[in-house]
């Protein structure tokens, strides 16, 4: 698929400030630790440098930013969707504390939304996954969402030791299932095969 419009559409903290959306529409929901590259991705994907905000402080992104994309799909037909741009989630805290900080607001969001077809939880490439994002990860599969998990930021290791790094993580988070795809917003690595898994998922 192609990518030919993208613009933001709201931010919000609660239900009635979700923008309004057809019960077809799709969304594809991004998770995972501050400053991790939530933001970043949503640019890259859009092609978009400043559409969605970003910093090189941790805690940017405070609310849930929905925005909306048109993909061609082919010749004739455009179909539009939504990426979800969520505030990361245990930075400066660990474990259970972290869990249970990390607002209540998405968790009802993504408990409350049937139209989200994906949830990317992106993990930082160079790093052991930290217990939030284990926990994080048990919690979205327990409650059945399906899940992609992305290791971004790769552009920042050498490439003889990404596939080492990505063993590391998927054994860290107790991966079973599924592939982990390496990602880097400044290279564009990985864009065309999440652009891929989105594509598959919007068709059917
Ligand atoms: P919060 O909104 O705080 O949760 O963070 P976030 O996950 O949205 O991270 P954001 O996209 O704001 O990126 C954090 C920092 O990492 C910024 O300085 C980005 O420029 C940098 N960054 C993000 N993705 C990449 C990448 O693929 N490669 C490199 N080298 N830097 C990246
Ligand atoms: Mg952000």
């Amino acid at each position: 698929i192609q990518i030919i419009r993208a613009e933001y559409v709201a931010s919000a903290v609660k239900q009635s400030q979700y923008p309004p959306m057809n019960e077809e529409d799709k969304e594809f929901v991004f998770v995972g630790r501050s400053n991790v590259g939530k933001s970043s991705l949503i640019n890259s994907l859009s092609r978009q440098h400043g559409l969605a905000r970003t910093s090189g402080t941790p805690g940017k992104t405070q609310t849930l930013n929905f925005y909306q994309l048109t993909a061609k799909l082919d010749e004739t037909s455009r179909q539009r969707f939504f990426l979800v741009d969520l505030p990361g989630y245990g930075y400066a805290r660990t474990g259970r504390e972290a869990r249970r900080q990390w607002a209540k607001f998405i968790e009802e969001y993504l408990l409350s939304s049937p139209r989200i077809k994906l949830v990317c939880q992106l993990i930082d490439i160079r790093h052991k996954p930290m217990e939030s994002d284990i926990l994080t990860y048990r919690w979205l599969e327990e409650q059945g969402l399906p899940l992609q998990v992305i290791a971004t930021k790769a552009d920042k290791i050498s490439r003889m030791t990404v596939n080492k790094q990505l063993k590391a993580i998927q054994e860290g988070i107790g991966m079973r299932n599924g592939q982990l795809l390496p990602y880097s917003s400044a290279k564009g690595t990985g864009r065309d095969q999440l652009l891929d898994v989105i594509g598959r998922l919007l068709l059917n």
